[in-house]
């Protein structure tokens, strides 16, 4: 996945604004170091060193890293894969916002992340759970098989686990879960063209060997065919739940 930092700042700020939710459950105390894992550009770091701890921000995207550096030069930023990570210290907590889901191997992550906390340290994470942005999802589906793209119709391309799933992922990798949340977070979307837009920025992988012309296509049937469900107000909202834990290494 290529990640365009500009349009995310700009245009998907809401990742960040949202994550000061989950922010809350991190509690960071002082004298503590946090980890924060998947930090993008960097806003949701600023605020944790904000909170008086020392933060180490990773991404495995450059592009991500180096807008972030720009923005809070007197941060530590890395380019790191959760997957396969291997930072010189270890952690009192492990913050992660709207990034797991992207990651297909979640025992590596798992891991990875037991590896890199202090005996008793925490993770905090929040990222979509099952049936996120389904409807979305589901629409889409729906016009690519009209259409014959039968393979893109079957594209998994994120990680969206039940309560259930991601507790056992954590329990065998040395967790103990002592909070896990599956809500629904209806998410506004910005523009006339909330859904398009959303789709470009996010799924670009579900439209892997579409030619351009019939993508465009696509995108405005999808935005038609969900309006009834997703237009409200002359505001698209997008139906994301979420997943939210909290877990203790052992
Ligand atoms: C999310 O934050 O839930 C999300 C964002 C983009 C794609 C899929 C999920």
């Amino acid at each position: 996945m290529k990640w365009n930092s500009s349009l995310y700042d700009s245009s998907h700020e809401f990742v960040s604004r949202f994550g000061e939710g989950i922010l809350g459950y991190l509690n960071p105390k002082t004298g503590e170091r946090v980890l924060d894992l998947g930090c993008g550009t960097g806003d949701l770091t600023k605020s944790i060193k904000d909170a008086g701890v020392a933060v180490i921000g990773i991404d495995g995207s450059s592009e991500m890293i180096a807008r972030a550096q720009e923005k809070f030069a007197d941060i530590d930023f890395r380019v790191a894969d959760a997957r396969d990570m291997k930072l010189d210290v270890t952690f009192d907590a492990i913050f992660s916002n709207a990034v797991l889901h992207w990651i297909p191997d979640q025992d590596k992550v798992a891991q990875q992340m037991n590896a890199h906390l202090k005996p008793g340290g925490r993770i905090v994470v929040e990222f979509g759970g099952k049936g996120n942005n389904q409807q979305m999802i589901d629409a889409l589906h729906s016009i690519f098989k009209d259409r014959g793209y039968n393979t893109n119709a079957s594209i998994n391309a994120w990680f969206f686990p039940s309560i259930a799933e991601y507790s056992t992922i954590l329990e065998r990798h040395g967790f103990r879960v002592i909070l896990m949340e599956h809500f629904g977070r209806p998410t506004p979307l910005k523009g006339v063209n909330g859904i398009k837009d959303w789709f470009k920025m996010f799924g670009d992988k579900l439209f892997t060997d579409i030619p351009e012309p019939v993508k465009e296509d696509i995108l405005n049937e999808v935005q038609i065919r969900l309006e009834p469900t997703h237009l409200l107000d002359g505001v698209w909202i997008a139906d994301y739940k979420r997943i939210r834990a909290i877990a203790i290494k052992e």
